[in-house]
């Protein structure tokens, strides 16, 4: 992949000048991910578009599968969002006329001319979420789209990129009007500690992430337990001195978390005219979309009044699914090698929850920083696979499951430290063996 020689900037007031001369006549449709950054970027985009006056339908999907490529309309005028990067060959086979991407992910390939990408891969490489690319595309094509930055900076704390966002140097934080206090990172903030702590899964916390006894017996010990029959106290209301106390029993249980890495900026967001910690709101958010409730998820985002309470029973219901989900891989056998570890769920874990696993997993303090985490649950007749990397040192995940993919067919994308792919299930053995030879031989290389 070539890197363009135009700034990021650049690129996106040119295809968001393009956009505009294509958009005229056409009707749209917007393809986008599923998870937090893809559902702020497409209600980003939806919102854009109503104020435009335009016609279109919006499509959230998982993945971007050839099959599901192979099906879009080729007379509409087609936007992909938070994904498509690594398909661009595919979809340039299938479309005859110009199509726009919006996304971060890794490109493979040299880009088509008749696609217009606005990518940061091919320019200086910027951590920055797909929602906060949108949004400043979104406000090219009209400024007065300030009032969408919130959502931006939503896409940024559900990839992950909160440490990213002060290096925004482009007004998203000032445009969103986004609170900021320095806290302990566990949330929600405001529930009884005993309930924060058993869902905490940043950082995961051994023998007390989804293990209640273990909460009560770390409260006890911190000397946070309230009186007989009391409640416990939320992290808002600890004084300093408590807050102290929970932070050492909770380095203590995962010795690898830092002070550093426990405090830190909590950014809040006013959705319903309510501030909201942006990490609860893209929890929320997430957890609809992997529940099959995208349409929940956009209009959450959307602030439409009914979705709010909706969202919140099935929040409730995914953070059980977190946790049974935690609980089956600490007890089934694992498939363990030097530096790798490869889970195979098969139908004990949702598919589209095998990337949140993954993720918690590769933050806990159970595996050595460089250790790369292959999580695999079976859906349809396929097989949903997700590689985390733990820490940033080491391989590329998205290379070694590229490599084993290229061989026996499948869909394959993401970054370097979080990478998914698609499989047959006629190809679970041969997938596992060739991974498995893959990670040895990477290792015997170094
Ligand atoms: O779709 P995608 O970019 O959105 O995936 C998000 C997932 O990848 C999250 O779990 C996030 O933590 C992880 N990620 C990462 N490092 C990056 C980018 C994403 O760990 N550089
Ligand atoms: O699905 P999962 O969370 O494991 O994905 C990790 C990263 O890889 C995400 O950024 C996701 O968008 C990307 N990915 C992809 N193509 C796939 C599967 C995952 O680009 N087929």
């Amino acid at each position: 992949m070539k890197k363009e020689e135009i700034s990021l900037e650049a690129k996106i007031k040119y295809v968001a000048e393009r956009f505009v001369e294509e958009i005229q006549d056409k009707e749209i449709q917007v393809i986008s991910h599923f998870d937090t950054d893809g559902i702020t970027s497409a209600a980003i985009m939806i919102k854009a578009l109503k104020k435009l006056d335009k016609k279109f339908s919006v499509k959230i999907m998982k993945s971007l599968e050839k099959e599901f490529i192979e099906t879009l309309d080729k007379d509409k005028l087609t936007i992909f969002l938070d994904l498509a990067s690594s398909s661009l060959e595919i979809i340039e086979k299938h479309f005859t006329k110009e199509v726009f991407v919006i996304d971060h992910h890794e490109i493979i390939q040299e880009v088509p001319e008749r696609i217009n990408i606005i990518n940061p891969q091919l320019h200086s490489k910027q951590k920055i979420s797909s929602s906060c690319l949108t949004y400043l595309f979104c406000k090219q094509l009209d400024p007065e789209n300030k009032d969408l930055a919130k959502l931006a900076i939503l896409g940024m704390i559900g990839d992950m990129f909160g440490d990213e966002i002060d290096k925004l140097d482009n007004g998203i934080l000032e445009d969103g009007d986004i609170k900021r206090k320095r806290g302990l990172l566990i949330y929600p903030s405001t529930r009884p500690l005993n309930r924060t702590l058993e869902f905490c899964s940043n950082p995961y916390i051994p023998g007390v992430t989804g293990d209640i006894k273990g909460v009560l017996e770390l409260l006890r010990e911190v000397n946070l337990a309230p009186p007989k029959g009391g409640k416990y106290k939320s992290l808002m209301e600890l004084d300093e001195e408590e807050m102290e106390r929970l932070v050492t029993g909770i380095m203590l249980r995962n010795p690898r978390t830092t002070n550093r890495e426990m405090l830190g900026d909590i950014f809040l967001i006013k959705l319903f005219n309510k501030l909201e910690d942006a990490r609860e709101l893209s929890a929320m958010v997430n957890a609809c979309s992997r529940l099959g409730e995208s349409g929940t998820a956009i209009q959450l985002c959307m602030e439409i009044p009914k979705a709010k309470k909706k969202a919140q029973t099935i929040h409730a219901r995914y953070r059980q699914f977190i946790i049974s989900g935690l609980k089956f891989v600490e007890e089934t056998e694992k498939i363990q090698g030097k530096d790798f570890i490869i889970i195979n769920a098969k139908d004990n874990i949702k598919d589209t929850m095998a990337g949140t696993i993954a993720s918690i997993l590769s933050k806990s303090s159970l595996y050595e920083e460089g250790t790369i985490i292959i999580n695999m649950a079976y859906y349809d007749d396929k097989i949903k696979v997700s590689g985390r990397m733990v820490g940033e040192n080491g391989r590329s995940v998205r290379e070694i499951l590229a490599k084993v993919v290229d061989e026996i067919g499948g869909e394959v994308g993401g970054h370097r430290f979080a990478a998914g792919a698609i499989i047959s299930r006629t190809k679970e053995q041969e997938f596992i063996d060739l991974l498995k030879k893959n990670l040895e031989l990477e290792i015997v290389k170094i």
